[in-house]
Order: C-alpha cells, then structure tokens, then sequence
C-alpha cells in the first residue's frame, strides 16, 4: 500500500534555519551548555544541555517550514552579562550564571528575569533528568493561553500540567485534558511578551501558585528549550508564535458552516432522514459526521454492511444534497488475522512496542488493538495511505480523529515503557505520549492530502501538541449539557484561539445529558461565532438536532445557523487571514484591549474577527447583563441600535432571540444570502454593510476564492481592501481590489446602518451620482455595478 519513495521526511531540527545568531556558553564544573539563539527581533530560544549539543533533537512544536528570518543585532559586553540588542529585545546573558533576563530595548522595562534560573535532577534509573526553570513574576503580570484548560481565562496563581488526557464529564478545575499546548502570554498593562515551552514530556507551569513571587515551568524529561516570543501587542505575539508552529491551511468553506453530528447516526436511512429533515426545514447544513457505528465491528477502514449497504452511493447522494460525510477513526487497529490493516501492520512491524519487545495490546472499542507508532515517518506514510479508499474512491470529505491522546482501557494511556521511533530519536513513552496525537493527525492529513489533492484536508483531531493548527481543527472532547458547561466552552474556545488553534469549537448543546431548549438555544447562539461550528451528543437521551426543542427555540437556532451562513464571507476573510499571518480569529477582551488591565479577570467578551464583539449568555433566563462595550462606535448587530455609553459597563437586555453581539462603526461586514449549504448560489449576491461612525478611519476586508481546491494559489481569487472614514453628516468608502473583483460574486450592494432618521441621502461613486439608492425601514441601499474606487455619502446636517 505504501511504497518508499510515499514515506514523509523525518522531522529534523534545528529549526530556526535562516538567518539565525547563536551563543553558547559551557559551565566546565556541571557540563551545562547554554544555548541563545536569535531567529528574529522578537524570538529567542533559550536551551540548556546536559553534555554535548544534540545535533537533531526533533522538534514537533516548531513548523518545518518556518524560517527564520534574523535581525540586525548589537552586541556588547557590560559587567559580567553579555548584552545581545535587536530592534525590540535587550537580552542581558549572565554568562556566568547561565541565566537570560529579557528587556524591552526602548524603555529597559524587564519583561522577564531569571529568579532561581534553570535547574536540573537526573534520575537514575533511567537516566533522563527533571527540568525546571524559575523566572521573576512581576506584581502585575497576567497569563493566558495554554491550550484547552477549562477553567478561567487568567492564569494567574493557578499550577498546570500537560499530560493529553481523556477526561469524561470534565469540570472547571479539570487538568491535564486532551490536549497539550505548552504556549503561554503575559500581559501587563502597556507590555506582553509570549512562551512556548518546547518540550513533549509531561510538563507543568506554575503561574506563582507554589510563590506568588516566581513564575516556573519545567517537565519530567528532556530538555529546557524555549522560546521567548516578543511584540508590540498580544495578537501580535499569537501571531507570531502560530507562525513560528505553523500557520494552518485555509480551510475548505463548506467546514466553516454547520455540522451535524451524534454518537451515532445509522443506518444509512437515518442519515438520509436527517438530511431530509434539514433540507425540509430549510435549517442550513454542510456537514454530517458518522461516529464508530459506521464500522464492521467498530473496525478502522471497514463499513458495517449492513447499515452501509452502498457507502460510496450514500456519500456521493449526501454530497449532491450539499452535505459531506466526515468519518470518525480511532488509532487502535483491532487484533484480526483476517484484517488487512492489522496484517500488514504486522507484516511491516509499525504497531508499538515494549521495552522487552512484546507488542502493545490494549482494549479499546472494538477490543484488543494494537496501535501503529505514528512517530515513525513509514508509519505515517503508510496510514496515510490507508485512506485511498474512503477518501480516494469514495469520496469522503473530512476525518475524525478521537481517542488520540492515546486512550485505553479502561481509562489509562499506554504503559510508559512502550517505545516510539519519535522521528529517529527513540524514546519511551513518557517522551511521546504529548505527541502521539499530532502525529496521528499528521498522518491523517496527508492521507487527506495524497488522496484528494485537489481538495482542502478537513481535519478534526481530539489531542494535540503545540503546531496542531497545521493539521487539524479541534474540538474540546466531552462536556456535559449544562450552564457551567456552556461557560467552559466559552473559555476553552478563547484559550485555544489564543494558543494558536482559531479553528476550534465544542459539542454545541453538550455531548452528555440532555440541554433545556433554553441551554440549547443559547449555546447554538454562541457556536455560531466559534471558528468550528458542530452540534454533537452522545445519543443517549435522543436527539439534539435543532428541532427537538420546540417551535420558538427551532425558530432561534434556524436564525442563529442562517446568520453563521450570511456572515460565511467574513469569517472566511478572518480564516484567510489567520492562515496567512497567523492572526486568531476569537480574541478574548483582554488580549484585544491589553492596555485596559479592568479588562483581565473577564471572560465571556470576546471579538470575532476585526470587527464583532460577541458576549455568549452564561446563566439561564438573563432578562439583561452588564456588559463591558469597548470603547470607540458600537451597534448591536441585531437591531442596529447604537450604543450610547461605551468604556465601560452597560445594561443591555438579552432576548433569547439573539446574543449580544456589537459592530464595529465604520466597519464594512461582508455578507452573502442564506444557503442551504456552501456552493448552493455558485457566485451568491454580496452585500457590504457599513455602519455610520461620525469620525475616524477604519480598515476592512474581504477575501473570495473558489473556496476550495487550490486555484487561488495561482492567484484565481480576489483580495478586497475597504477604507472607511466617517463625517459628521458623510461618509466615504474607498474600495481597492487585487484580482477579478466580480469573480466570485454575481452582483454586489452597499447596505449603510445607523444613519440618522429622517434624512435622505445622495451618494456618488467615482465622482458620478448613484441610481437607485434606496430606504428601507432605517437602512439605506445602493447597489453597485462592479466595483467603485471611492463611493461618497452626504446628507443635509440636522
Ligand atoms: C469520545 C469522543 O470524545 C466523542 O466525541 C465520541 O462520540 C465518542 N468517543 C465515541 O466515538
């Protein structure tokens, strides 16, 4: 299935090729090298090695094809401490100490110092040793990030480990969960700067809950290596740790708008049912996913046959309808002699090992599996390859990878002795446990990749390390349908959008139990504006589709899911952006208005993209809330209505017809009609809504292509740049496009909000006055023919 030339290139390291500036330092007493090493003004790797420099440790975190890109540096000696200058860092080495202090190069304002610095314990029966390092933690410093904890945002005070877990029923103070994503932020008023802590063994962080004065982190293993990341803001610093471990692909568009799922959907007439009832409702749906009963026995790369009769003729049915089957798959191979995929597993040797050389075999779904060593290049080629079929021939559009933490029964991982190729550097498991899942995600999403190339992967995958976002979305494993839950979500979201994962969400309603329509409808509402849109139950208590909760509720979802279809042209520029420059799409309050430190104990505020501002209900029947509206020009994106007093907290009433979500003045938010699914209007009408803002410049765009395949990388897609800037009784509107600016839309109009009542307008574009301009109800229509460089709106003063 897999010839040679099909196996991927072992990873290698070191990583930060280019343009790199590195300084080592060797203690002759304790054989410790420290290693400095530059790859831009920002990004310093900090790594200390017992003995001799490794010349190819591995790194899973940091993307292969990251390249640094260098700075123009200075350097000095000054009282013991070699002093290394970039544009934005001083870094003080104290050489003899081995300790690196970092400084803000403008203002010498300490960003991070070494308190106890960096410290070490061998154990001795296997050699490897304990790591840690202590750093001065600032009175007023704050943490974010670290992946998919669920508890608050703000670290502060708190201790974590990474330890991918499979954590049922999870609760806030639950830790480790099923992912490990060793990336942090600080922010201080005014100054933030980021961490990545590269190290896959278990790792913790102590965010001063041990010493409210010291900051920590180390791992049970392998080494102290880090990145400090340092930039002007903390989207900024996000962005440039998610380059640093990969930007992802742009996604397909069809995986941003809504997907059904439950534990399970068979047989194939229940699917067909379920399309059906969408369809029939008109509630839009792009997606279905088969959880494990679509298998002969729970097999991997089997279909039971007789619920799936015709897979093949269900999937391509499903896709004309505008629905495309995603397939869960699972890492353990059952032990079957008439399987193929075991027997050659076997054949070939890639399924895991103890240290004694017996096979890893362990009860999971279908019963005894033994699982492939992901870690291997051949044995990520071949699974890759395993994929032919089901992607290839059969036409499935996306894969689920679940219980790849990895999970066994009943409730352990795998027995740390087993041994992984980890990319030619073998080590147990303790060193491969954090990774096992991405590199499962990895293998299927170059199956993905070989098997439909003219297709964008669509990914899912449970577990992960930091550099996920390369392969795969995610989703925050097993909550439980209830309000805590809906706020965990809330936070888990934010966190791994700070973290570098943007295409994230949660089981929408909840996976166990059973919601009230009113927890249903408020959780659909916000699921809406996360990067991953997926309503998934355990199917225990009956359905969760988003009709089962009566008539004023279906009625809110179906509007909630047909607003996540008009707003798809926004999201996918945010997406578009994201995969670019690794900017995150869900930006929590406090990392948008950093230099506002009232804003750091919040949590359910956040902004969706440049311009939404989204508050997710957290408590049932909330009449109202107080709310925080940053300051500048705010609408509610619902009714137009402005927001009198922004700055500060409001009262703001909370029908359960729509969450609280504001917009931006002066912002240009690109929406399409209502699809049943992605692709239904082949090029939809667009329409520009521009909400008045009396004063100011504000920047929007819009990204359009095919929305899959990969035409636009040979420039087939178009690139709109909007500048806004409000008058007191005008408006202007300049619009630049790179590419056929019609391409990808049949017909486009500008729909302005928020204009004073009772006036009339008269608009020009490009200096000539415009037909056709219109009122309807409070907001005012001009429609356009292509495109217009500069389109001018006045209206008598009052
Ligand atoms: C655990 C996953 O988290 C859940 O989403 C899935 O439905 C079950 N495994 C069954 O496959």
């Amino acid at each position: 299935m897999c010839s040679v030339s099909n196996i991927p290139e072992r990873r290698k390291t070191p990583p930060l090729r280019g343009s790199l500036v590195k300084w080592e330092y060797t203690n002759t007493v304790s054989k410790i090298t420290l290693s400095v090493c530059l790859a831009d003004a920002g990004i310093v790797r900090v790594t200390y090695f017992p003995g001799a420099v490794p010349e190819d440790e591995p790194s899973y975190a940091v993307s292969p094809g990251y390249s640094a890109p260098g700075a123009e540096i200075r350097e000095y000696d000054e009282d013991g401490f070699h002093v290394v200058e970039t544009s934005l860092l001083r870094i003080r080495i104290r050489t003899e100490e081995q300790k690196v202090d970092f400084y803000d190069v403008a203002t010498d304002e300490p960003l991070l110092t070494d308190e106890g610095g960096f410290g070490r314990e061998s154990k001795d029966w296997t050699g490897d040793a304990r790591v840690w390092i202590r750093k001065n933690l600032q009175e007023t410093e704050h943490f974010f990030g670290l992946g998919d904890k669920p508890c608050a945002l703000n670290l502060r005070g708190k201790y974590f480990s990474m330890w991918g877990a499979d954590h049922y029923d999870f609760h806030e103070e639950s830790d480790p969960l099923y992912k490990s994503i060793p990336f942090f932020l600080s922010l201080r008023e005014r100054k933030a700067y980021g961490l990545l802590f590269d190290n896959t063994c278990r790792s913790y962080f102590d965010f001063g809950a041990t010493d409210e004065k010291v900051l920590s982190f180390g791992s049970f293993g392998g080494l102290m290596n880090y990145y400090f990341i340092y930039d002007n803001t903390p989207l900024d610093i996000i962005s440039a740790y998610t380059r640093l471990t990969g930007t992802p692909e742009l996604p397909p568009l069809w995986a941003l708008g809504y997907h059904q799922s439950k534990w399970s959907y068979y047989p194939d007439k229940a699917v067909y049912n379920l399309v059906e009832r969408f369809r029939g409702l008109g509630i839009p749906c792009d997606a279905v996913h088969l959880d494990h009963h679509y298998m002969e026995r729970k097999e991997g790369f089997t279909w039971d046959k007789q619920n799936f009769p015709d897979a093949e003729g269900m999937v391509r049915a499903l896709e004309k309808d505008g629905v495309k089957t995603v397939l869960i798959v699972n890492p353990g191979v059952k032990v079957n002699s008439v399987n193929p995929v075991w027997k050659e597993g076997m054949e070939r040797n890639y399924f895991c090992r103890r240290s004694e050389g017996n096979l890893l075999s362990e009860e999971v779904w279908p019963g005894l599996c033994n699982f492939p060593d992901f870690t291997a290049p051949a044995v990520r080629g071949w699974w890759a390859d395993l994929f032919s079929r089901d992607i290839g021939k059969i036409g499935v559009r996306g894969l689920w990878n679940d219980m790849n933490e990895p999970v066994v029964f009943p409730d352990r991982t795998f027995p740390m002795d087993t041994r992984h190729e980890y990319d030619g550097m073998p080590c147990s498991h303790e060193k491969a446990h954090n990774i096992y899942g991405q590199c499962m995600a990895e293998a299927s999403w170059l199956g993905m990749k070989r098997h439909a190339p003219d297709r964008r992967p669509f990914l899912l995958s449970r577990s992960g390390f930091a550099g996920l976002q390369r392969f795969a979305a995610t989703w925050t494993g097993d909550n439980r349908s209830s309000w805590e839950h809906l706020k965990l979500a809330n936070f888990q979201c934010q966190r791994l959008a700070a973290s570098g994962i943007s295409f994230a969400g949660a089981d929408a309603g909840g996976f166990m139990g059973h919601p009230t329509p009113e927890l249903f409808c408020r959780w659909m509402q916000m699921a809406s504006f996360h990067g991953f849109f997926r309503n998934h139950s355990s199917g225990e208590f009956g359905g969760q589709e988003p009709w089962v909760f009566g008539q004023e509720v279906t009625s809110y979802v179906k509007a909630a899911i047909e607003g996540r279809y008009r707003l798809l042209p926004y999201i996918y520029t945010q997406f578009r952006r994201y995969a670019e420059t690794g900017m995150p799409v869900l930006r929590s309050l406090a990392l948008q208005c950093f230099t506002n430190k009232d804003t750091y104990w919040r949590g359910a505020e956040y902004f969706f993209g440049d311009h939404l501002y989204v508050i997710p209900i957290h408590e049932p029947q909330e009449g109202g809330r107080f709310l925080y509206i940053p300051e500048g020009v705010w609408y509610s994106y619902h009714t137009d209505s402005l927001m009198e007093d922004t700055g500060k907290d409001v009262w703001v009433k909370c029908p359960l017809s729509f969450l609280p979500v504001y917009v931006r003045g002066g912002a240009v938010i690109p929406h399409w009609p209502v699809q049943q699914y992605v692709g239904e209007l082949p090029r939809p009408p667009l329409t520009l809504d521009v909400w008045w803002a009396p004063e100011g410049e504000v920047a929007s765009h819009l990204y359009e292509d095919a929305g899959d395949g990969y035409a636009y990388r040979n420039g087939e897609c178009a690139v709109h740049g909007f500048l806004y800037r409000g008058g007191t009784n005008s408006l202007e509107l300049d619009w630049n496009c790179e590419g056929d600016p019609c391409a990808f839309h049949e017909s486009a109009e500008v729909v302005l909000h928020g204009l004073p009542a009772g006036i009339s307008v008269s608009a020009c574009m490009d200096g000539v006055p415009c037909c056709g301009v219109m009122r309807e109800g409070r907001v005012w229509k001009i429609p356009v023919k292509d495109k217009f460089d500069t389109l001018s709106v006045c209206w008598p003063e009052e």
